[in-house]
């Protein structure tokens, strides 16, 4: 199977995540905070160091501000419904995953938050001043995409921290296609609040994500949605203030955490640069080939710098769902063919009547020569 999927989950997992998993199945099997004795303290070693390994990837300099969650999805949800409420404005883009679009509209229809979406060119991102100009006195937080997962579109978060940073509105960033490939140093690029998957570009399991909360931010200002047992703070009827506990109730999935914090070891030994210039390349490859296919649509950007590892393309006059089954029963091809859970984005590029588009997102264990095999079987089809 030529696996060119990455963008829903990343595989195959380098062994050294699949190895943790197992030993933290055989010997860190306590339930982490819930003991004094050797067996949880291997499981509090196991999230302590994952967090750890997190922070200092993402540029917070308090570990305990880094949440686990048990998908991008949890992480996004925290941050948007734990900030608005009603009255407030939030701006957001034309080119969100449902994860957001979705929490946003329960909090417009049921809580009347004001939502604003800012128009996002599939090629050249959003526009900065597009958000400066849509900043009022109400709005509490901006919520983007770092990278779009239909296009790979990806948006300057750096001038926009600064933006909101000096207009005072909290900026929360949704990493799902940026993490594990892209740097992002929260401090410096004033992003309160980065969302992302820990299965994706981080190499970790299924069933992990991450919400990282910037050390300025004030957990007294940001809801929790679940509460319950925390391991500390018993006494208290409410939910304690104090990080990770905010937002972390009941047992962690101590197996899946630690394949995460192997991920996020086996990218610092690649280095984050190598494993981009790699997807970079293949990216180029597929954009620079696929073009010369006169019935083939590439939406988005041609220059592979200047995306992410996400390529949507049509072929004329076919369903993209039909192409992405004849290249799994014909060629043994995975792709993802339709929405992507994101139909806001294909309102932008014009696939939302067509079925959308098929979707190709090659990762660090895709091979130049599988990148030709997919080429020349989209001819073959095409043809
Ligand atoms: C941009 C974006 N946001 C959010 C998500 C949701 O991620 P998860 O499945 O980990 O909840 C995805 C996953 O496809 C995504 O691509």
């Amino acid at each position: 199977m030529i696996y060119l999927n990455n963008a829903a989950t990343s595989y195959p997992k380098p062994l050294s995540v699949q190895d943790a998993m197992l030993d933290a199945l055989q010997s860190s099997g306590g339930n982490p905070g819930r003991s004094v004795d050797s067996l949880t303290g291997k499981a509090d070693d196991v999230v302590n160091h994952t967090r750890f390994l997190a922070a200092k990837m993402f540029g917070i300099s308090n570990p305990n501000h880094v949440i686990f969650t048990s998908s991008a999805t949890e992480a996004l949800n925290i941050a948007i419904l734990g900030t608005l409420k009603s009255g407030d404005h939030v701006i957001t883009s034309t080119m969100e995953h449902n994860s957001v679009t979705r929490p946003l509209y329960h909090l417009e229809t049921q809580e009347g938050v004001r939502v604003t979406k800012i128009p996002m060119d599939p090629i050249k991102g959003v526009d900065p001043d597009d958000i400066v100009a849509a900043i009022t006195d109400d709005t509490k937080l901006v919520c983007l995409t770092h990278i779009s997962n239909v296009t790979g579109t990806m948006n300057d978060i750096a001038e926009i921290g600064d933006i909101c940073h000096k207009k005072n509105v909290r900026f929360l960033v949704d990493a799902s296609q940026s993490a594990g490939t892209h740097p992002i140093h929260m401090d410096s690029m004033n992003i309160d609040l980065l969302a992302m998957p820990g299965h994706k570009g981080l190499m970790g399991p299924s069933g992990t994500g991450l919400l990282c909360i910037g050390d300025h931010v004030d957990p007294a200002l940001l809801n929790p949605i679940k509460f319950g047992g925390t391991g500390v703070q018993s006494e208290l009827p409410y939910q304690p203030i104090d990080l990770p506990f905010r937002y972390e109730s009941g047992t962690l999935n101590v197996p899946g955490i630690a394949g995460l914090g192997a991920g996020i070891r086996f990218i610092n030994e690649t280095g984050m640069d190598n494993i981009f210039v790699h997807e970079s390349f293949l990216m180029q490859m597929l954009l620079d080939w696929l073009s010369d296919i006169p019935s083939i649509t590439i939406y988005g950007n041609l220059d592979a710098t200047q995306k992410g590892a996400v390529l949507s393309i049509n072929i004329d006059g076919m369903d993209p769902v039909d192409v992405a089954m004849i290249l799994d029963t014909s060629f043994e091809i995975a792709v993802r063919p339709g929405l992507h859970c994101a139909p806001d984005a294909h309102r932008t590029i014009g696939t939302i009547d067509i079925g959308g588009t098929i979707r190709i997102s090659p990762g660090y264990f895709t091979t130049a020569e599988e990148i030709h095999a997919f080429i020349d079987a989209m001819k073959e089809i095409s043809e």
